[in-house]
């Protein structure tokens, strides 16, 4: 719902749950009453407009009419530095006269039954009121520059979301320069907050990390040309006793894919300002007469039922109003991906032998990974070439998806398009593409450069050679990627003044590219990747409903990767493949259902040479398959509840329940076997109370190498350890873990638990001893006894 109050100049935008009101001051400044839980609408809210109301020593006047009014101490919507207020402004103009002040006052409203568009950025769509106002628009006006900003809100009733983006338009007769312009601010008159962030790096990507926030400026940014891996674009803030299932928090993400900043400053009075947007470092954007900057969308979510609330309400964001609708629930395929069975050194014959094999074990899309084209053999070429590597694929990527296609699955193929090789023939004809500097030798990042997005010839040029491959390839699925941060900025395109836009202009480019391809070929299942998780962020996801989580798939870290991931983004949108033994990323060794199970729990997927897979595994896999098949909806569609992280306990656990309550799947994970250890209970609060639920372990197979010498406690047979016998039966005998059964009702499980079997405790091992071990992990099939 959308109310204004036009007496008292208020806005309520109200969710099912949360309550956001803003106001017009006396002063003419857009401010915010409350961001919190729903409160009932009323005919004012006079009430929560809290102020000092005395004078401040040592603080500016805003004007002589408003006596001791002072900026530093309002919660402003969309504060500039120059007026009173010391503390990080969202937008900071430059004027053709060299001043650097401005002042936005209100000016009007406007409010929508659709929401309004933003142009060149991707945004979230249809938002799901019950009511035919949808989004507000409130718009300030700088009068004495001649400025004006559209601030763009949408209500997302029931997922509890509100939206906020943002235009600023110069309505002078002079061209001014933008250096810093954030898509949101919202202060709050507390600071009685832990923020959480996802920090990480390559392959260790989507850290929870969380800290009490002090005094001054915490901020995260990406200055990399991506979102990065570094910092996601999101943060959340959360009252100190906010945990997973209970407490008060806030969410915000940012719907961008490039250089973004996110700061929470606490004020010397104790206020809290939270900003989102654009990073301003090296950021500069002339904006002439009559011309708009669209700032990207934030999506922002209030909970009071812990992280687990904010985190599921952005899910259902992204995928009820965020990926493309014909994405949503659509079952996404098991696939195979060649990259780590072979990397570069295949050749047509391996590849179908992986592709039979793959039908053979009920997988259902064969992924081409990268090296199919120019004569890319290594890192070291081809990167902007898109003609078959005929040498290395006799017929191409053509003959290869016609043959794959013939054995029943479907085809999908690797590209990278916005890089450059020195080595290859589009650099030969156009070296002006890259994006280097006239008198510097470039900096490689991966022995590539980034091709110039935001010249329009190469938008242009790219349109027409994917399209071209798309066809002749007759592609299922394509993933994207991307392996090079920025270096060397500069564009041979722009005008000296519009450099310092650079990063943006590249991803406004990148952006028109993909919403071109993407309409061009609807029916394409696109997955973003970026080494990994390094641009996984909700403007990729507009285009792209799926992501390549990180290069990591050991079982052990993925774990934390995708707990983490989870914060913002659902499982739908997190690929995760079973890769090989040992893991090529930290060389540990795993067994196949563990990495099973932590893969389960998003886009599934094999990277590892199936070809070479032992009877054991084969058998395992196949049997993977089929539970993740016949549990499908659920592991990518289902709500998802974190219960106990990776980052503080030894145990990860997590769930995901159906719509209805009526089944579930519970994923438990061990990064270390403890010596002698106790009974383990975990509560499940999400269930129906008063139903019987059926609780079975996945049938699970564990090599009988794991048991060394005790083998012989296992086996009603006697044999050698390491034997040759030993062998033999280890690759072919598939060893059960002990079955495990239970039956209790949803008010038992909320209350009192799950009362799982004792782990192994080096005395026995019987029917009611759970044996998990190092990164060692167990799926719970949960399903409601229908009587
Ligand atoms: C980086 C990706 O993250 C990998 O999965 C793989 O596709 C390689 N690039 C290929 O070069």
């Amino acid at each position: 719902m959308i109310y204004h109050n036009a007496e008292s100049n208020e806005f309520h935008l109200q969710t099912e749950k949360c309550s956001y009101i803003i106001k017009v001051s006396e002063s003419g400044h857009l401010i915010n009453l409350h961001f919190g839980n729903k409160v009932a609408h009323r005919a004012n809210f006079n009430g929560l407009d809290q102020r000092f109301n005395v004078k401040l020593g040592s603080t500016t006047n805003y004007a002589p009419e408003h006596g001791c009014l002072t900026l530093e101490t309002l919660k402003l919507e969309a504060p500039c530095y120059g007026k009173g207020d010391y503390r990080e402004p969202a937008l900071h103009i430059s004027y053709p006269d060299g001043s650097r002040t401005s002042d936005f006052i209100y000016k009007s409203y406007l409010v929508h039954d659709q929401k309004p568009n933003l142009d060149g950025l991707p945004h979230s769509h249809s938002p799901d009121s019950s009511n035919s106002d949808v989004a507000l628009t409130i718009v300030l006006i700088e009068p004495v520059k001649q400025l004006e900003l559209h601030l763009h809100y949408s209500v997302f009733e029931k997922t509890n979301v509100i939206s906020r983006s943002a235009e600023l338009i110069n309505n002078s007769k002079e061209l001014v320069n933008v250096d810093r312009a954030l898509s949101v601010c919202i202060d709050f008159s507390d600071a009685n907050f832990d923020v959480i962030h996802l920090e990480g790096k390559w392959t260790r990507e989507a850290h929870i990390a969380r800290q009490a926030i002090h005094k001054g400026v915490f901020q995260i940014d990406s200055k990399k040309g991506v979102s990065g891996a570094n910092h996601n674009p999101f943060l959340a803030l959360a009252r100190p006793n906010c945990e997973e299932s209970s407490g008060e928090c806030y969410g915000f993400g940012l719907v961008y894919s490039g250089n973004h900043q996110c700061s929470v400053e606490v004020s010397p009075y104790d206020f809290t300002r939270i900003m989102i947007g654009i990073n301003p470092f090296d950021f500069c954007w002339p904006l002439d007469s009559g011309e708009k900057l669209s700032l990207p969308e934030v999506l922002m979510t209030y909970s009071n039922q812990g992280l687990n609330g904010m985190s599921q309400q952005f899910h259902q964001l992204v995928q009820n109003h965020l990926i493309a609708a014909q994405w949503n629930n659509y079952p996404r395929p098991i696939q195979v991906n060649n990259w780590e069975a072979t990397y570069f050194d295949f050749n047509s014959n391996k590849l179908m032998a992986i592709a039979k094999q793959a039908k053979a074990l009920g997988i259902e899309m064969f992924v081409l990974d990268d090296g199919w084209f120019g004569h890319r053999d290594s890192e070291n070429s081809s990167l902007g070439d898109f003609f078959d590597h005929q040498k290395k694929l006799p017929g191409g990527v053509a003959r290869i998806s016609k043959k794959v296609k013939a054995l029943g699955l479907q085809f999908g193929l690797w590209v990278e398009p916005e890089m450059i090789s020195i080595d290859s023939e589009l650099y030969k004809a156009h070296p002006e593409w890259a994006v280097q500097l006239p008198d510097r030798s470039p900096s490689l990042g991966r022995e590539q450069l980034v091709l110039d997005m935001a010249n329009p010839k190469v938008i242009e040029h790219l349109f027409t050679e994917l399209s071209d491959l798309f066809s002749r390839a007759s592609v299922d699925y394509i993933k994207w990627d991307h392996n090079r941060n920025f270096s060397d900025i500069y564009s041979n395109y722009l005008s000296r003044q519009q450099q310092g836009g650079f990063a943006h202009r590249y991803t406004l480019g990148l952006y028109q590219l993909l919403m071109r391809l993407t309409e061009a070929f609807p029916d394409i299942l696109f997955e973003s990747c970026s080494s990994g998780g390094n641009r996984f962020d909700l403007g990729m996801l507009c285009y792209m409903p799926q992501t390549w989580t990180s290069d990591n798939t050991d079982a052990l870290e993925r774990m934390r990767i995708q707990y983490g991931t989870s914060l913002l983004y659902p499982p739908s949108t997190m690929s995760a493949h079973v890769s090989g033994r040992p893991s090529h990323q930290v060389l540990r060794n795993t067994s196949i259902e563990n990495r099973f199970n932590v893969a389960a729990f998003g886009n599934l997927g094999y990277q590892l040479d199936i070809t070479k897979l032992t009877k054991f595994e084969v058998k395992a896999v196949k049997a993977q398959i089929i539970f993740y098949k016949k549990h499908r909806q659920l592991l990518q569609y289902g709500r998802f509840y974190r219960l106990q992280s990776p980052f503080e306990h030894n145990q990860m656990l997590w769930i995901m329940v159906s719509q209805d309550c009526s089944e579930a799947i519970l994923g438990y994970y061990q990064q270390q076997q403890e010596s002698n250890g106790n009974l383990e209970t975990p509560r499940l609060t999400m269930l129906k109370a008063d139903s019987e639920y059926h609780i079975e372990g996945r049938p699970q197979y564990i090599n009988i190498r794991t048991f060394g010498d005790l083998v012989n406690e296992q086996l009603p047979v006697s044999i050698k350890d390491r034997g040759v016998l030993h062998g033999i039966i280890a690759n072919n005998y598939m060893h059960k873990v002990s079955p495990e059964a239970y039956q209790l009702y949803g008010d038992q499980l909320a209350a009192f638990g799950l009362p799982l079997k004792v782990q192994f405790v080096g005395t026995e091992m019987t029917e009611q001893v759970r044996y998990i071990g190092d990164v060692g992990s167990r799926l719970y099939h949960i399903s409601e006894k229908h009587t």
